[in-house]
């Protein structure tokens, strides 16, 4: 079997994948770990620029590091010439052989669009095509994969179009976000379109944009086709999605929420693994990082609003654990009494 493809079996026997989304800043590798405990079946790492891999950047390929609990997985490059972005691949593959390496055509952020990267290739195909086909070649051992968004914007929507040339050159899985770069992030993701599109390809194709229950997965299923779904800003909040979606998936019944202090321990125990302890000055350093990150895994708990300042003004892993006991006390009483 060709090293990567086993990235493919869940597409097996009905079975429906979950992807964590890959989200700059935010999936780095304890999160990835986190999400995996929590049922995600894929994971992609945040995106890195092809420049980066190929001038040897160690902050670049630290956004790629993964261990073999995390497979499978997928690491995840952006560039606009063809020739970097395989000279990448190779040297990706031959370092770190990842199960598989997906191309970012989705990204709609300034700085990546204006050197004609990300998204922007989504307004001249020949040159997606051209990129895909160069990665493609030059990593035969391993499976490319590509994301892409819907279109530029409402007036051109080409992910038919796209979805074809990438599968003509040999790409093994298409996700579709169903937004235009033109939406950013806000509207509503068009699920309609990657149906149709799931229907044209032979490639798996795998759906993304505003999954944020279990319902959400049932109803796309039950209006449309994919053969997966990629969850990105609700994992970020609430990473138990993963399992709660599984459990609905396999039996139809809701799993009951995760309690406070079990929401506590998995995020106390992603910060233990990610901070360096010992050094003060360096755990001030790396939790600063981190202060958005636990205040997006707080947001969905009784009494986040006040919860989010001290987090923001967190020092030292202590001072978290000092934080969890008291929100804990404040609240784990009340909510019990409540469910009575
Ligand atoms: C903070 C943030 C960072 C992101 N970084 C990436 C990235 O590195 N690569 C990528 O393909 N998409 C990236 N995305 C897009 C997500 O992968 C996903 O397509 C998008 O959030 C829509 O899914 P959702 O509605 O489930 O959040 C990012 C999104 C967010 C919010």
């Amino acid at each position: 079997m060709a090293k990567g493809s086993e990235v493919f079996f869940p597409f097996k026997d009905n079975y429906f994948p979950l992807y964590l989304a890959p989200m700059a800043r935010f999936t780095d590798f304890g999160f990835r770990a986190l999400c995996k405990e929590q049922g995600a079946d894929i994971l992609i790492t945040e995106f890195v620029m092809a420049d980066a891999i190929i001038h040897g950047n160690e902050t670049a390929w630290s956004r790629f590091e993964f261990d073999q609990k995390q497979r499978p997985i997928g690491v995840q490059i952006f560039g606009s010439s063809p020739d970097l972005m395989g000279e990448a691949a190779a040297i990706i593959e031959d370092r770190i052989q990842p199960d598989f390496i997906d191309i970012n055509f989705g990204c709609p952020a300034d700085k990546v669009t204006c050197k004609d990267a990300g998204s922007s290739l989504l307004r001249n195909l020949k040159k997606l095509g051209a990129v895909a086909a160069a990665v493609v070649k030059a990593v035969p051992n391993t499976a490319v994969t590509a994301k892409i968004r819907i279109g530029w914007d409402a007036q051109s929507i080409i992910a038919s179009e796209a979805g074809k040339i990438l599968q003509d050159v040999g790409i093994r899985c298409l996700t579709i976000h169903g937004r235009t770069k033109d939406q950013g992030y806000s509207g509503s993701a068009d699920w309609s379109i990657i149906s149709a599109v799931h229907d044209q390809l032979e490639i798996p194709v795998v759906g993304n944009g505003d999954i944020q229950t279990a319902e959400d997965v049932i109803r796309i299923q039950s209006q449309g086709h994919c053969d997966g779904v990629m969850i990105g800003r609700a994992a970020l909040g609430y990473p138990w999605l993963f399992k709660e979606i599984r459990h609905y998936l396999n039996t139809k019944e809701v799993l009951e929420a995760p309690k406070l202090s079990e929401r506590w321990r998995v995020i106390l125990n992603y910060c233990r693994e990610s901070f360096p302890s010992g050094v003060k000055e360096e755990q001030r350093q790396c939790i600063r990082g981190y202060r958005p990150k636990i205040a997006s895994l707080t947001k969905e708990m009784i009494g986040c609003k006040r919860l989010r300042p001290e987090i923001m003004k967190l020092n030292f892993f202590g001072e978290l654990i000092e934080l969890a006991d008291i929100h804990l006390a404040k609240h784990e009483q009340e909510l019990e009494e409540v469910c009575q």
